[in-house]
Formats: C-alpha cells, sequence, structure tokens
C-alpha cells in the first residue's frame, strides 16, 4: 500500500512578539513566572499591520512550494484550517490561491478549494481530508496544500490574553512523503460543549478553567477509541508525543494522563508498583469520590517518578520549544509541536527514520483525534530548511502599548490604521480593501 502523509512543512511566525514575563506581567501586575513556569509561556507572536490570516498563509505556501519547485499544476486540492475567518461564504482558501496566482504563470482553477472549521483540530482534519482523497485515487498523481492560519486574538483582560498568537503552518501531503506517513487507525473523542466558541464573534467566550478539563476528557476518549481501533499506545513504542498546545502547561497536564492511561496493565506498570503500587481500579472503590482521590494520589506519585519524569523530558518536552516562544496559533499549534520534536530530533542526531509518534489533536466545541505516523526517510533534510528559529528572533519586540496598538489593528470591528513596525519583503501583504469590503493583497519585492 502507498505511503500517504506530511511531505514537505513550511512555519511563518506573525513579525511582531510580546515578552510576556518582561512586558506584559508588570502591566498585569503578576508574576512573571506565572507565564514562564505556570502557563509555560515566554512570548507570543503578533501580525505586523500588514499581516493576517491570508498574508501569513500565502507566505508559508509560497515558500514551499518555491523550496519543493513546484507549480500550481503539481497542487490539486488546498484546504485552508482557521478559526480566524473574516468571511462567512468566501473560503481563505481563494484569497491564499488568488495571492499565489500572482507570483505564478498558471493558475489553480483545477484545484479544488475549501475551508474547515472545528476550532484547532481543523488543521488535523484538513491532513486526514487531503491522505482520504490520496487514499481514494482520486488526486490524479497531485499533492494537496493544506494551511493551518490563525490570529488567535483574546479580548483585552480576559484570562486567555496571555496565551494568544499568530502564524501560519502550511503542509504538503503526498504519496511517498518525506517526512512523516499517517497511520490508518485513528481515534475519536468528540461531543457538544459550550467551553469555547465564537458565535459570530471575533474573540472567543472562553470558560477557561472548564476548557481544560473538557481537554482532558476527549483526549482521554480519543486514546481510548484509538485502542479499540487497533492502534498501539505502549509508551515505548514512540520517540515523541506532539499535542495540541493552547499553552505548554497544559500539555504539562495531558503528559501526565496520557502516561498513566497508556502505562495500565504494562510492564511499565508493574515495575513502579514496588514504588508506588499499582494504578487504583474503579470496580475495587464503593464510590466514585474514593476512587477519584485515589486516582489523584497515584498522580502525585507518579509524576515525581523517575520514569515519568524521563519519558515527559524525552517525549513531551521537545514538542514545546516553539511554542514557548509563539503562543497559541489555534489550527496550527499541534503541526508545530510535530515539527519542535523533529527539528530536536534533527539537532540531536536522533536515527527517526521508522520511529513513531503519538499525534494528539484537539478542538474546543469538542473534538480530540489520536493517530500515529511513520517517520520517513527524508524528514532530516525537510526540517533542516526550517527558518523558523531565524523569524522567531527576528520579530520586533512591542512595548505595551504598541501591543495595544496592535490589538486593536487586527480587531476586526475597529477599522485602526497603524504605521508597519517590519519591513516587508518578497512576500504577500495587506494592502487594503476592495469595492465589496473585500481584503485585497499584492506581493512585494
Ligand atoms: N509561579 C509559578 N506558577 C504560577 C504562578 C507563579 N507565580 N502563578 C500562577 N501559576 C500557575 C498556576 O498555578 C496555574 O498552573 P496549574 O493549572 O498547574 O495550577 C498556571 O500558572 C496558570 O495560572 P492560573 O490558572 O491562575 O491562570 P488564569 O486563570 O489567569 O488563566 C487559563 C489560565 C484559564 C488557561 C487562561 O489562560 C485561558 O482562559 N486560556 C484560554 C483557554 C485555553 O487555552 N484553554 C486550554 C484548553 S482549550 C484548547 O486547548 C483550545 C484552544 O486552543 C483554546
Amino acid at each position: 500500500m502507498t505511503a500517504v502523509g506530511i511531505d514537505a512543512i513550511e512555519i511563518w511566525t506573525g513579525k511582531l512578539k510580546l515578552d510576556l514575563p518582561e512586558t506584559f506581567a508588570p502591566v498585569k501586575d503578576e508574576d512573571p513566572e506565572k507565564y514562564t513556569k505556570g502557563l509555560g509561556l515566554y512570548a507570543s507572536s503578533f501580525p505586523d499591520s500588514y499581516e493576517d490570516i491570508v498574508t501569513m498563509g500565502a507566505n508559508a505556501a509560497h515558500r514551499l512550494m518555491e523550496r519543493k519547485g513546484l507549480t500550481p499544476d503539481d497542487i490539486g486540492r488546498i484546504d485552508v484550517a482557521t478559526e480566524s475567518a473574516f468571511d462567512n461564504s468566501k473560503p481563505v482558501s481563494t484569497y491564499i490561491a488568488g495571492c499565489l496566482e500572482q507570483v505564478y504563470d498558471g493558475d489553480f482553477h483545477h484545484a479544488n478549494k475549501g475551508e474547515r472549521k472545528f476550532a484547532c483540530i481543523a488543521g488535523t482534519q484538513s491532513l486526514d481530508d487531503a491522505y482520504n482523497w490520496i487514499k481514494a485515487g482520486r488526486n490524479r498523481g497531485r499533492s494537496a496544500l493544506v494551511i493551518a492560519t490563525d490570529t488567535a486574538l483574546y479580548a483585552r483582560g480576559d484570562p486567555g490574553e496571555a496565551t494568544q498568537g499568530a502564524g501560519a503552518v502550511a503542509m504538503l501531503i503526498s504519496e511517498d512523503p518525506s517526512i512523516v506517513e499517517l497511520s490508518t487507525e485513528q481515534g475519536y473523542g468528540s461531543a457538544d460543549e459550550t467551553d469555547f466558541l465564537k458565535p459570530n464573534q471575533q474573540f472567543p467566550s472562553v470558560d477557561g478553567k472548564r476548557s481544560m478539563q473538557v481537554y482532558l476528557a476527549r483526549m482521554r476518549e480519543a486514546l481510548e477509541d484509538f485502542e479499540r481501533a487497533g492502534g498501539e499506545t505502549h509508551p515505548g513504542d514512540y520517540v515523541f508525543g506532539p499535542y495540541h498546545t493552547p499553552f505548554p502547561g497544559m500539555v504539562r497536564k495531558a503528559g501526565l494522563f496520557a502516561f498513566r492511561h497508556t502505562i495500565r496493565d504494562t510492564d511499565i506498570e508493574e515495575e513502579l508498583a514496588a514504588e508506588i503500587g499499582r494504578q487504583p481500579r474503579e470496580d475495587d472503590y464503593d464510590d466514585r469520590e474514593a476512587f477519584e482521590e485515589a486516582i489523584r494520589g497515584y498522580m502525585d506519585d507518579l509524576k515525581a517518578t523517575d520514569q515519568y519524569q524521563e519519558w515527559y523530558a524525552n517525549t513531551i518536552d521537545p514538542t514545546l520549544r516553539i511554542s514557548r516562544e509563539v503562543g497559541n496559533w489555534y489550527t496550527g499549534s499541534v503541526h508545530i509541536a510535530r515539527a519542535s520534536a523533529l527539528q530536536y530530533a534533527a539537532e540531536n542526531d536522533m536515527e527517526m527514520t521508522g520511529k513513531k509518534l503519538l499525534v494528539g489533536s484537539y478542538g474546543s466545541g469538542a473534538q480530540a483525534e489520536i493517530h500515529a505516523e511513520t517517520v520517513q526517510e527524508g524528514w532530516e533534510e525537510e526540517l533542516d530548511q526550517l527558518s523558523i528559529d531565524e523569524q522567531i528572533r527576528n520579530r520586533h519586540d512591542l512595548t505595551y502599548e504598541e501591543y495595544e496598538q496592535v490589538h486593536d489593528r487586527h480587531n476586526h470591528d475597529k477599522r485602526v490604521e497603524l504605521e508597519d513596525f517590519t519591513e516587508p519583503e518578497n512576500e504577500f501583504v495587506f494592502v487594503g480593501r476592495g469595492d465589496m469590503d473585500e481584503r485585497t493583497y499584492e506581493y512585494v519585492e
């Protein structure tokens, strides 16, 4: 059977940076360690005045196409995943295709375009759609372009304000991919939840604490469903676990739950039993409350074991390196977690070909998906070409007053003009609105 998966990745961060411990914390009168140690975040990315979800997505896609020597004729499908769209009818993929057509001789008239919405999990759903399209043999030799692009803004003063971010991830989905093959096995955990939503509004209504509980509950359901689908979950089977990362502290919590779940009835649970006992089983308790208290005690003990700490340091922590510096990118977040882990593997000369990742995607509202990925032979060459570290270093560091101006500039209800902080070069930029209030774009040299 032909392998299908991710053949190339490009990442584009918004060009501005808000330093959380240095700039944000003092104004909020908070301890900087709430951000660095508690949430696990150092900075958020923001778009400059001339950037938005279209420019970031188009620039990532353009760079990917240039690097792979592709023309529009090689692409049969453009799917955009976003929860920051500004148009309820015309999909963002048409705007992005329009940008790309400015710089290529051919066009994308033959390409199926769409926009996926299910909060942050839409990026992975778009990967799945592309995978299914190729597996069904409908691609006529062409690849799919999947673009996850978001400007994750919260209302000023909302607790989520500290977890904002902006950027795009473009991925090429092809037969015989160079980076990872996706597994056939998938597991889902999906339920009607009102933890985080945007009922025709730009900034989300969020029940922050509940959203964290829903994340954990749906992830666990998805893991169980993945096991029912025949997927392996023993921690020893996976080198990295990239999860959706709204902020690294969330993944720290999810990692402990995942480890507990996946060591149950394994050699690892037995090995740990001498030190912390076996995991409490619900059948052994008369009431749910007593069982939950026992589980909490076991989790505290588990967290302190060398086995858990080593697993977390090797399998989860490397997935968080980019996220710490850029914040939440919603649909792109799990995809920067994968890239972050593979970059770490390349820097540490790890032998990855044939090794596996257990990928946990999540979207509020809410749905989780677990699938596995097998690393392919060309992974290192692809990852070496990423420029995200340099982009992160080159961002303009905003003062708090500038941050407020930038937040207003990207507020859809305000029409605020603002000088650019950086100079665009060889990229698509937003230039204004047309007669039908459509947003318009140009490529600048
Ligand atoms: N030193 C060290 N740690 C500190 C600290 C200090 N001085 N001060 C606080 N902390 C810790 C806290 O103990 C807490 O950690 P624990 O949860 O492990 O106890 C952490 O820092 C955060 O502190 P608070 O809980 O007090 O923070 P908060 O209430 O201001 O906001 C939040 C946290 C509710 C998650 C908020 O950021 C939020 O609403 N975010 C948006 C929603 C979100 O991201 N939800 C995640 C799941 S939903 C999802 O994944 C979809 C998505 O992308 C949005």
